[in-house]
Protein backbone atom coordinates (compact mmCIF):
# COMPACT_ATOMS: atom_id res chain seq x y z
CA UNK A 1 0.00 0.00 0.00
CA UNK A 2 1.16 3.71 -0.57
CA UNK A 3 2.02 6.02 2.20
CA UNK A 4 -0.80 8.45 3.21
CA UNK A 5 0.35 11.39 1.63
CA UNK A 6 0.68 9.70 -1.75
CA UNK A 7 -2.96 9.35 -1.75
CA UNK A 8 -3.23 12.95 -0.55
CA UNK A 9 -1.18 14.01 -3.78
CA UNK A 10 -2.58 11.54 -6.00
CA UNK A 11 -6.37 13.18 -5.40
CA UNK A 12 -5.44 16.37 -6.62
CA UNK A 13 -2.97 16.13 -9.46
CA UNK A 14 -4.68 12.78 -11.38
CA UNK A 15 -6.18 14.44 -14.32
CA UNK A 16 -9.88 13.75 -14.78
CA UNK A 17 -10.80 11.32 -17.72
CA UNK A 18 -13.81 9.90 -19.09
CA UNK A 19 -13.92 6.23 -18.92
CA UNK A 20 -15.86 3.62 -20.74
CA UNK A 21 -16.76 1.23 -18.03
CA UNK A 22 -17.47 -2.44 -19.52
CA UNK A 23 -19.88 -3.60 -17.22
CA UNK A 24 -19.59 -7.14 -16.08
CA UNK A 25 -16.12 -7.46 -18.08
CA UNK A 26 -13.13 -9.60 -16.69
CA UNK A 27 -9.68 -8.22 -17.52
CA UNK A 28 -8.75 -11.43 -19.62
CA UNK A 29 -12.01 -11.09 -21.78
CA UNK A 30 -10.69 -7.52 -23.15
CA UNK A 31 -8.46 -9.94 -26.12
CA UNK A 32 -11.83 -9.97 -27.45
CA UNK A 33 -11.10 -6.77 -28.70
CA UNK A 34 -7.84 -7.96 -31.06
CA UNK A 35 -9.02 -9.33 -34.45
CA UNK A 36 -7.50 -13.33 -35.58
CA UNK A 37 -5.46 -16.11 -33.99
CA UNK A 38 -2.04 -15.06 -35.27
CA UNK A 39 -1.52 -12.08 -32.33
CA UNK A 40 1.40 -11.17 -30.70
CA UNK A 41 1.31 -10.33 -27.01
CA UNK A 42 3.51 -9.85 -23.63
CA UNK A 43 2.67 -9.21 -20.33
CA UNK A 44 4.76 -7.21 -18.00
CA UNK A 45 4.88 -8.16 -14.50
CA UNK A 46 4.03 -12.12 -14.58
CA UNK A 47 4.66 -13.34 -10.83
CA UNK A 48 3.01 -16.85 -10.74
CA UNK A 49 1.70 -16.76 -14.51
CA UNK A 50 -1.78 -16.82 -14.33
CA UNK A 51 -3.04 -13.93 -16.70
CA UNK A 52 0.02 -15.44 -19.01
CA UNK A 53 -1.62 -18.67 -19.26
CA UNK A 54 -5.34 -17.58 -19.95
CA UNK A 55 -3.58 -15.13 -22.57
CA UNK A 56 -2.16 -18.29 -24.50
CA UNK A 57 -5.12 -20.42 -23.40
CA UNK A 58 -7.95 -17.63 -25.25
CA UNK A 59 -6.17 -18.79 -28.60
CA UNK A 60 -5.75 -14.99 -29.61
CA UNK A 61 -2.13 -15.25 -29.87
CA UNK A 62 0.72 -17.11 -31.64
CA UNK A 63 3.20 -16.12 -29.42
CA UNK A 64 3.24 -14.29 -25.93
CA UNK A 65 5.98 -12.99 -24.19
CA UNK A 66 6.08 -12.78 -20.19
CA UNK A 67 8.80 -10.23 -18.86
CA UNK A 68 9.50 -10.30 -14.70
CA UNK A 69 12.36 -9.81 -13.03
CA UNK A 70 11.68 -12.27 -9.75
CA UNK A 71 13.56 -10.30 -7.58
CA UNK A 72 12.70 -9.21 -4.22
CA UNK A 73 9.26 -11.02 -2.78
CA UNK A 74 9.33 -13.33 -6.32
CA UNK A 75 12.12 -14.90 -6.69
CA UNK A 76 13.95 -17.87 -8.52
CA UNK A 77 11.41 -20.54 -6.86
CA UNK A 78 8.25 -18.56 -8.11
CA UNK A 79 10.27 -18.32 -11.35
CA UNK A 80 10.52 -22.15 -11.53
CA UNK A 81 7.02 -22.13 -10.77
CA UNK A 82 5.82 -20.34 -13.23
CA UNK A 83 7.33 -21.85 -15.99
CA UNK A 84 5.50 -25.08 -14.61
CA UNK A 85 2.43 -23.93 -14.60
CA UNK A 86 1.95 -22.00 -17.93
CA UNK A 87 3.87 -25.91 -19.33
CA UNK A 88 7.87 -25.98 -19.84
CA UNK A 89 6.85 -27.26 -23.53
CA UNK A 90 4.44 -24.23 -24.21
CA UNK A 91 5.80 -23.74 -27.44
CA UNK A 92 3.65 -19.92 -27.76
CA UNK A 93 5.63 -18.66 -24.51
CA UNK A 94 8.63 -17.46 -23.37
CA UNK A 95 9.50 -16.42 -20.24
CA UNK A 96 12.01 -13.48 -19.88
CA UNK A 97 13.64 -13.03 -16.71
CA UNK A 98 14.68 -8.88 -17.00
CA UNK A 99 13.65 -5.64 -15.86
CA UNK A 100 11.06 -4.01 -18.30
CA UNK A 101 13.54 -1.43 -19.70
CA UNK A 102 15.99 -4.22 -20.32
CA UNK A 103 13.39 -6.31 -22.66
CA UNK A 104 12.76 -2.92 -24.52
CA UNK A 105 15.16 -3.54 -26.67
CA UNK A 106 14.49 -7.28 -27.77
CA UNK A 107 11.83 -5.70 -29.94
CA UNK A 108 11.09 -3.66 -32.86
CA UNK A 109 8.76 -0.80 -32.60
CA UNK A 110 5.10 -1.80 -33.61
CA UNK A 111 5.86 -5.09 -33.10
CA UNK A 112 3.26 -6.17 -30.43
CA UNK A 113 -0.84 -6.67 -30.76
CA UNK A 114 -1.33 -6.52 -27.24
CA UNK A 115 0.65 -5.25 -24.01
CA UNK A 116 -0.57 -5.98 -20.67
CA UNK A 117 1.33 -3.94 -17.74
CA UNK A 118 1.19 -5.89 -14.01
CA UNK A 119 4.06 -4.60 -12.71
CA UNK A 120 4.44 -2.14 -9.90
CA UNK A 121 1.42 -1.09 -8.73
CA UNK A 122 2.70 0.97 -5.96
CA UNK A 123 5.04 2.85 -8.15
CA UNK A 124 1.83 3.33 -10.65
CA UNK A 125 4.46 1.62 -13.23
CA UNK A 126 6.91 3.29 -12.55
CA UNK A 127 5.36 6.38 -12.59
CA UNK A 128 3.49 5.46 -16.07
CA UNK A 129 6.78 5.20 -18.00
CA UNK A 130 6.34 1.71 -18.39
CA UNK A 131 3.16 2.67 -20.30
CA UNK A 132 4.88 5.60 -21.96
CA UNK A 133 8.33 3.11 -23.53
CA UNK A 134 6.39 0.35 -24.07
CA UNK A 135 3.49 2.53 -26.63
CA UNK A 136 6.06 2.81 -29.48
CA UNK A 137 6.44 -0.95 -29.23
CA UNK A 138 2.29 -1.33 -29.58
CA UNK A 139 0.79 -1.74 -33.47
CA UNK A 140 -1.58 0.53 -34.80
CA UNK A 141 -4.93 -1.39 -34.35
CA UNK A 142 -3.64 -3.35 -30.79
CA UNK A 143 -4.30 -2.53 -26.66
CA UNK A 144 -2.35 -1.48 -24.50
CA UNK A 145 -3.27 -2.42 -21.43
CA UNK A 146 -2.81 -2.71 -17.27
CA UNK A 147 -3.95 -4.01 -14.01
CA UNK A 148 -4.53 -2.28 -10.88
CA UNK A 149 -6.86 0.76 -12.03
CA UNK A 150 -8.10 1.55 -8.45
CA UNK A 151 -8.50 3.90 -5.73
CA UNK A 152 -6.32 1.75 -3.65
CA UNK A 153 -3.29 2.12 -6.32
CA UNK A 154 -3.51 6.16 -6.70
CA UNK A 155 -0.15 6.29 -8.95
CA UNK A 156 -1.53 3.85 -11.27
CA UNK A 157 -4.78 6.03 -11.84
CA UNK A 158 -3.04 9.33 -12.13
CA UNK A 159 -0.89 7.21 -14.48
CA UNK A 160 -3.04 5.57 -16.41
CA UNK A 161 -5.38 9.09 -16.91
CA UNK A 162 -2.34 10.97 -18.08
CA UNK A 163 -1.24 8.70 -20.33
CA UNK A 164 -5.01 7.88 -21.49
CA UNK A 165 -5.16 11.92 -22.38
CA UNK A 166 -1.66 11.99 -23.85
CA UNK A 167 -2.29 9.22 -26.12
CA UNK A 168 -5.56 10.79 -27.31
CA UNK A 169 -7.62 7.40 -27.01
CA UNK A 170 -10.79 6.25 -25.28
CA UNK A 171 -9.77 4.54 -21.72
CA UNK A 172 -12.00 1.68 -21.14
CA UNK A 173 -12.33 -0.41 -18.06
CA UNK A 174 -13.55 -3.32 -16.96
CA UNK A 175 -16.09 -3.85 -13.63
CA UNK A 176 -16.40 -7.71 -13.52
CA UNK A 177 -14.92 -8.88 -10.45
CA UNK A 178 -13.32 -12.12 -10.31
CA UNK A 179 -13.22 -14.05 -7.18
CA UNK A 180 -9.39 -14.49 -6.79
CA UNK A 181 -6.92 -12.41 -5.25
CA UNK A 182 -4.99 -11.95 -8.32
CA UNK A 183 -8.30 -10.24 -10.32
CA UNK A 184 -9.93 -7.78 -7.88
CA UNK A 185 -8.79 -5.13 -9.26
CA UNK A 186 -10.18 -3.13 -12.54
CA UNK A 187 -8.50 -3.43 -15.52
CA UNK A 188 -7.71 -0.82 -17.87
CA UNK A 189 -7.18 -0.85 -21.84
CA UNK A 190 -7.21 1.59 -25.11
CA UNK A 191 -6.71 0.81 -28.82
CA UNK A 192 -4.16 2.52 -30.30
CA UNK A 193 -5.61 4.12 -33.81
CA UNK A 194 -2.96 6.27 -34.22
CA UNK A 195 0.69 7.16 -33.74
CA UNK A 196 0.59 10.15 -31.23
CA UNK A 197 4.65 11.36 -31.02
CA UNK A 198 6.14 12.86 -27.65
CA UNK A 199 4.55 11.31 -25.31
CA UNK A 200 6.46 12.38 -22.01
CA UNK A 201 6.66 10.99 -18.48
CA UNK A 202 4.81 13.24 -15.85
CA UNK A 203 7.93 14.51 -13.99
CA UNK A 204 6.38 15.11 -10.26
CA UNK A 205 4.74 11.86 -10.61
CA UNK A 206 7.68 9.94 -11.80
CA UNK A 207 9.69 11.45 -8.76
CA UNK A 208 7.05 10.14 -6.13
CA UNK A 209 6.79 6.91 -7.63
CA UNK A 210 10.38 6.77 -7.33
CA UNK A 211 10.43 7.20 -3.24
CA UNK A 212 7.67 4.63 -2.73
CA UNK A 213 9.93 2.16 -5.08
CA UNK A 214 12.59 2.79 -2.90
CA UNK A 215 9.99 3.28 0.27
CA UNK A 216 9.41 -0.48 -0.79
CA UNK A 217 12.50 -1.88 -1.62
CA UNK A 218 13.47 -0.89 1.42
CA UNK A 219 10.57 -2.35 3.44
CA UNK A 220 11.23 -5.71 1.27
CA UNK A 221 14.71 -6.40 2.04
CA UNK A 222 15.57 -8.96 4.60
CA UNK A 223 15.85 -7.82 8.11
CA UNK A 224 18.58 -9.02 9.87
CA UNK A 225 18.87 -12.01 11.89
CA UNK A 226 19.47 -12.96 14.99
CA UNK A 227 21.83 -14.44 15.76
CA UNK A 228 24.32 -11.97 13.60
CA UNK A 229 28.11 -13.01 13.22
CA UNK A 230 30.39 -11.05 14.70
CA UNK A 231 28.75 -9.09 16.80
CA UNK A 232 30.13 -5.43 17.55
CA UNK A 233 29.98 -4.95 21.40
CA UNK A 234 29.12 -0.85 21.56
CA UNK A 235 31.86 1.32 23.09
CA UNK A 236 30.87 4.43 24.99
CA UNK A 237 30.11 7.29 22.50
CA UNK A 238 32.97 9.40 22.62
CA UNK A 239 30.53 12.34 22.21
CA UNK A 240 29.43 14.40 25.09
CA UNK A 241 26.33 13.37 25.96
CA UNK A 242 23.82 12.16 28.87
CA UNK A 243 22.74 9.44 26.97
CA UNK A 244 24.48 5.55 27.75
CA UNK A 245 24.93 2.95 25.37
CA UNK A 246 26.96 0.74 27.90
CA UNK A 247 29.52 -1.44 26.31
CA UNK A 248 27.33 -4.73 26.75
CA UNK A 249 24.54 -3.78 24.65
CA UNK A 250 25.47 -4.97 21.15
CA UNK A 251 24.17 -3.13 18.03
CA UNK A 252 25.47 -5.42 15.22
CA UNK A 253 26.59 -2.98 12.06
CA UNK A 254 24.27 -1.41 9.62
CA UNK A 255 21.23 -1.01 12.03
CA UNK A 256 20.01 2.68 12.81
CA UNK A 257 19.38 3.42 16.43
CA UNK A 258 17.40 6.35 16.82
CA UNK A 259 17.09 8.39 20.59
CA UNK A 260 16.29 11.18 22.38
CA UNK A 261 18.37 12.13 25.05
CA UNK A 262 18.83 10.95 27.19
CA UNK A 263 17.74 6.92 27.30
CA UNK A 264 19.74 3.67 28.97
CA UNK A 265 20.23 0.73 28.23
CA UNK A 266 22.50 -1.79 29.39
CA UNK A 267 23.41 -5.67 28.01
CA UNK A 268 20.84 -5.09 25.67
CA UNK A 269 20.62 -6.91 22.18
CA UNK A 270 19.02 -5.27 19.43
CA UNK A 271 18.86 -6.55 15.67
CA UNK A 272 16.81 -4.27 14.28
CA UNK A 273 16.61 -0.59 13.22
CA UNK A 274 14.70 1.73 16.22
CA UNK A 275 13.15 4.50 17.56
CA UNK A 276 13.35 5.09 21.15
CA UNK A 277 11.77 8.30 23.31
CA UNK A 278 13.11 10.21 26.44
CA UNK A 279 13.93 8.67 29.70
CA UNK A 280 13.12 5.31 28.67
CA UNK A 281 15.40 2.58 30.26
CA UNK A 282 15.83 -1.16 29.31
CA UNK A 283 17.67 -3.83 31.12
CA UNK A 284 19.40 -6.86 29.54
CA UNK A 285 16.54 -6.61 27.03
CA UNK A 286 16.74 -8.86 23.95
CA UNK A 287 14.95 -6.51 20.43
CA UNK A 288 14.84 -8.89 17.56
CA UNK A 289 12.13 -5.96 16.02
CA UNK A 290 10.70 -2.99 17.47
CA UNK A 291 9.11 0.17 15.12
CA UNK A 292 9.61 2.21 18.06
CA UNK A 293 9.16 2.93 21.90
CA UNK A 294 7.75 5.75 23.38
CA UNK A 295 8.91 8.10 26.15
CA UNK A 296 9.00 7.44 30.09
CA UNK A 297 9.01 3.62 29.87
CA UNK A 298 10.52 1.30 31.97
CA UNK A 299 11.58 -2.03 30.56
CA UNK A 300 12.60 -4.79 32.91
CA UNK A 301 15.49 -7.11 32.61
CA UNK A 302 14.84 -10.40 30.18
CA UNK A 303 12.48 -8.71 28.49
CA UNK A 304 12.11 -10.14 25.06
CA UNK A 305 10.56 -7.61 22.17
CA UNK A 306 9.59 -8.70 18.65
CA UNK A 307 11.44 -12.29 18.17
CA UNK A 308 11.13 -13.58 14.31
CA UNK A 309 8.79 -15.88 13.98
CA UNK A 310 9.10 -19.22 11.93
CA UNK A 311 7.00 -20.84 9.09
CA UNK A 312 4.82 -23.44 10.45
CA UNK A 313 3.85 -25.06 7.55
CA UNK A 314 6.66 -25.68 5.56
CA UNK A 315 8.85 -28.82 5.51
CA UNK A 316 10.73 -27.86 8.41
CA UNK A 317 10.49 -25.07 11.02
CA UNK A 318 14.42 -24.37 10.76
CA UNK A 319 15.63 -21.38 9.19
CA UNK A 320 17.16 -23.23 6.41
CA UNK A 321 14.24 -23.98 4.86
CA UNK A 322 13.00 -20.06 4.45
CA UNK A 323 16.43 -19.06 3.78
CA UNK A 324 17.29 -17.12 7.47
CA UNK A 325 20.15 -19.78 8.65
CA UNK A 326 22.84 -17.00 8.69
CA UNK A 327 24.44 -18.51 11.59
CA UNK A 328 25.29 -21.64 9.49
CA UNK A 329 28.13 -21.84 6.75
CA UNK A 330 27.17 -24.18 4.39
CA UNK A 331 28.81 -26.16 2.13
CA UNK A 332 28.24 -28.27 -1.46
CA UNK A 333 24.71 -29.21 -1.48
CA UNK A 334 23.76 -27.88 1.31
CA UNK A 335 24.31 -24.35 0.03
CA UNK A 336 22.85 -24.96 -3.05
CA UNK A 337 19.96 -25.74 -0.97
CA UNK A 338 20.27 -22.78 1.24
CA UNK A 339 19.91 -20.01 -2.11
CA UNK A 340 16.08 -22.09 -3.01
CA UNK A 341 14.64 -22.12 0.14
CA UNK A 342 11.50 -20.47 0.08
CA UNK A 343 11.19 -16.93 2.11
CA UNK A 344 8.97 -16.00 5.26
CA UNK A 345 5.83 -14.53 4.00
CA UNK A 346 5.20 -11.53 4.60
CA UNK A 347 2.28 -13.08 7.25
CA UNK A 348 4.76 -14.58 9.11
CA UNK A 349 7.10 -11.48 9.36
CA UNK A 350 4.19 -9.38 10.45
CA UNK A 351 4.73 -6.34 11.70
CA UNK A 352 7.32 -5.06 14.33
CA UNK A 353 5.84 -4.19 17.52
CA UNK A 354 4.73 -0.42 18.88
CA UNK A 355 5.31 0.53 22.16
CA UNK A 356 3.98 3.64 23.87
CA UNK A 357 4.68 6.22 26.15
CA UNK A 358 5.03 5.38 29.83
CA UNK A 359 4.64 1.23 29.39
CA UNK A 360 6.24 -0.56 32.26
CA UNK A 361 7.21 -4.21 30.91
CA UNK A 362 7.70 -6.45 33.91
CA UNK A 363 10.87 -8.95 33.97
CA UNK A 364 10.92 -11.84 31.83
CA UNK A 365 7.99 -10.68 29.41
CA UNK A 366 7.61 -11.23 25.88
CA UNK A 367 6.22 -9.15 23.19
CA UNK A 368 5.25 -10.93 20.05
CA UNK A 369 5.43 -9.47 16.60
CA UNK A 370 2.43 -7.35 15.10
CA UNK A 371 1.66 -6.08 18.48
CA UNK A 372 0.97 -2.34 19.68
CA UNK A 373 1.17 -1.49 23.47
CA UNK A 374 -0.97 1.81 24.36
CA UNK A 375 0.22 4.40 26.50
CA UNK A 376 0.36 3.84 30.13
CA UNK A 377 -0.15 0.37 30.19
CA UNK A 378 1.28 -2.64 32.10
CA UNK A 379 3.16 -5.66 31.41
CA UNK A 380 3.12 -8.18 33.81
CA UNK A 381 6.45 -10.31 35.02
CA UNK A 382 6.56 -12.90 33.00
CA UNK A 383 4.17 -12.58 30.15
CA UNK A 384 3.23 -13.26 26.76
CA UNK A 385 1.92 -10.25 24.76
CA UNK A 386 -0.17 -11.70 21.85
CA UNK A 387 -2.48 -9.16 21.52
CA UNK A 388 -2.47 -5.43 21.42
CA UNK A 389 -2.86 -3.91 24.84
CA UNK A 390 -5.11 -1.28 25.16
CA UNK A 391 -3.63 2.23 26.93
CA UNK A 392 -3.36 1.82 30.71
CA UNK A 393 -4.36 -1.61 30.81
CA UNK A 394 -2.78 -4.40 33.16
CA UNK A 395 -1.99 -7.33 31.79
CA UNK A 396 -0.43 -10.69 32.60
CA UNK A 397 -0.20 -14.50 31.71
CA UNK A 398 0.43 -16.66 28.97
CA UNK A 399 -1.46 -15.58 26.29
CA UNK A 400 -1.74 -11.74 28.30
CA UNK A 401 -4.46 -10.75 29.13
CA UNK A 402 -6.53 -7.64 30.72
CA UNK A 403 -6.10 -7.64 34.46
CA UNK A 404 -7.21 -4.51 35.11
CA UNK A 405 -7.27 -0.90 34.26
CA UNK A 406 -4.97 1.46 35.63
CA UNK A 407 -7.44 4.47 36.35
CA UNK A 408 -11.01 5.06 35.78
CA UNK A 409 -12.03 5.45 32.16
CA UNK A 410 -12.91 9.10 32.44
CA UNK A 411 -8.73 9.49 33.93
CA UNK A 412 -7.46 7.20 31.07
CA UNK A 413 -9.33 9.97 28.48
CA UNK A 414 -7.94 12.92 29.77
CA UNK A 415 -4.57 12.09 30.42
CA UNK A 416 -4.61 10.63 26.52
CA UNK A 417 -5.79 13.84 25.99
CA UNK A 418 -2.90 15.51 27.88
CA UNK A 419 -0.21 13.51 27.02
CA UNK A 420 2.11 14.82 29.82
CA UNK A 421 4.86 12.80 28.14
CA UNK A 422 5.28 15.76 25.96
CA UNK A 423 6.62 18.31 28.27
CA UNK A 424 10.11 18.69 30.47
CA UNK A 425 9.35 16.55 33.82
CA UNK A 426 10.72 19.88 35.35
CA UNK A 427 7.35 20.75 35.10
CA UNK A 428 6.24 17.83 37.90
CA UNK A 429 8.90 18.80 40.18
CA UNK A 430 7.39 19.32 43.70
CA UNK A 431 3.75 18.29 42.08
CA UNK A 432 1.31 15.72 43.56
CA UNK A 433 2.40 13.02 40.91
CA UNK A 434 1.04 10.30 43.48
CA UNK A 435 -2.93 11.95 43.50
CA UNK A 436 -3.86 11.09 40.30
CA UNK A 437 -6.70 13.53 40.42
CA UNK A 438 -4.90 16.51 41.38
CA UNK A 439 -1.76 16.29 38.90
CA UNK A 440 -4.82 16.17 36.45
CA UNK A 441 -6.06 19.20 37.94
CA UNK A 442 -3.16 21.06 37.60
CA UNK A 443 -1.71 19.94 34.35
CA UNK A 444 -4.81 21.09 32.88
CA UNK A 445 -4.27 24.33 33.74
CA UNK A 446 -0.67 24.61 33.55
CA UNK A 447 -0.31 22.54 30.08
CA UNK A 448 -2.18 25.49 28.65
CA UNK A 449 0.49 27.69 28.74
CA UNK A 450 3.83 25.10 28.56
CA UNK A 451 5.28 24.13 24.79
CA UNK A 452 6.17 21.09 24.31
CA UNK A 453 9.38 19.65 24.71
CA UNK A 454 11.91 19.23 22.06
CA UNK A 455 14.68 16.49 23.23
CA UNK A 456 18.08 16.68 21.82
CA UNK A 457 18.05 13.46 18.85
CA UNK A 458 20.71 10.98 18.04
CA UNK A 459 21.55 8.74 15.67
CA UNK A 460 23.82 5.64 16.56
CA UNK A 461 24.80 3.69 13.13
CA UNK A 462 28.21 1.43 12.76
CA UNK A 463 29.44 3.45 15.78
CA UNK A 464 29.18 6.28 15.20
CA UNK A 465 26.91 8.71 17.00
CA UNK A 466 25.55 12.18 15.24
CA UNK A 467 23.18 14.83 16.69
CA UNK A 468 19.87 14.80 13.99
C1 LIG B 1 1.27 -6.91 36.78
C2 LIG B 1 1.55 -6.34 38.15
C3 LIG B 1 2.05 -4.91 38.01
C4 LIG B 1 0.22 -6.37 38.90
O1 LIG B 1 0.39 -5.87 40.19
P1 LIG B 1 -0.90 -5.55 41.15
O2 LIG B 1 -1.70 -4.46 40.51
O3 LIG B 1 -0.37 -5.33 42.49
O4 LIG B 1 -1.77 -6.84 40.99
P2 LIG B 1 -2.19 -7.90 42.11
O5 LIG B 1 -0.97 -8.47 42.74
O6 LIG B 1 -3.22 -7.26 42.96
O7 LIG B 1 -2.84 -9.03 41.21
C5 LIG B 1 -4.06 -8.84 40.53
C6 LIG B 1 -4.36 -10.11 39.77
O8 LIG B 1 -3.44 -10.18 38.67
C7 LIG B 1 -2.71 -11.40 38.74
N1 LIG B 1 -1.34 -11.10 38.29
C8 LIG B 1 -0.49 -10.26 38.84
N2 LIG B 1 0.67 -10.24 38.16
C9 LIG B 1 0.54 -11.11 37.16
C10 LIG B 1 1.41 -11.54 36.13
N3 LIG B 1 2.63 -11.06 35.97
N4 LIG B 1 0.95 -12.45 35.27
C11 LIG B 1 -0.31 -12.95 35.40
N5 LIG B 1 -1.17 -12.56 36.35
C12 LIG B 1 -0.75 -11.66 37.24
C13 LIG B 1 -2.77 -11.83 40.18
O9 LIG B 1 -2.61 -13.22 40.30
C14 LIG B 1 -4.15 -11.37 40.55
O10 LIG B 1 -5.08 -12.31 40.07
P3 LIG B 1 -6.43 -12.66 40.93
O11 LIG B 1 -7.17 -11.34 41.00
O12 LIG B 1 -7.09 -13.70 40.10
O13 LIG B 1 -5.94 -13.10 42.26
C15 LIG B 1 2.66 -7.14 38.92
O14 LIG B 1 2.14 -8.38 39.35
C16 LIG B 1 3.89 -7.41 38.05
O15 LIG B 1 3.96 -8.36 37.26
N6 LIG B 1 4.91 -6.55 38.23
C17 LIG B 1 6.13 -6.58 37.46
C18 LIG B 1 7.36 -6.62 38.41
C19 LIG B 1 8.63 -6.53 37.64
O16 LIG B 1 8.88 -7.33 36.76
N7 LIG B 1 9.44 -5.56 37.94
C20 LIG B 1 10.65 -5.32 37.24
C21 LIG B 1 11.25 -3.99 37.60
S1 LIG B 1 11.34 -2.90 36.20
Amino acid sequence: MNEPKIFDIAKIKTPNVQTNNLDGWLRHEIVNHLEGNENIGIELGVAKGVYSKRMIESQKFKRFYGVDVYGDAHDTVEYRNTIKFIGVEEEKYALLRMDFTNALELFPDNYFDFIYVDGYAHTGEEGGKTFIEWYRKLKVGGIMAGDDYHDDWPLVKWAVNDFALQSEETLNITTGEEQSEYCKYPTWFIKKTKHVLGLKTNKELYTLAMQEKERIRQLRAPKPQAPVQNPVPVQQPKAPVKSHFFPKTVIPQGLKIQYEEPVFMDGCFVFCHTKIGAYTYFGDTHIGSLKSIGRFCSIAPGVKIGLGEHTKNYLSTHPLFFKSAGMFNFTGEMDKFKETGVPRTLEIIKEEPIIGNDVWIGANAIIARGVTIGDGAIIGANSLVLQDVPPYAIVGGSPAKIIKYRFEPEIIAKLLELQWWNYSPEIFKNKPVDNIESIINYLETELKNAQPIKYQQWEFLNDNLRKI
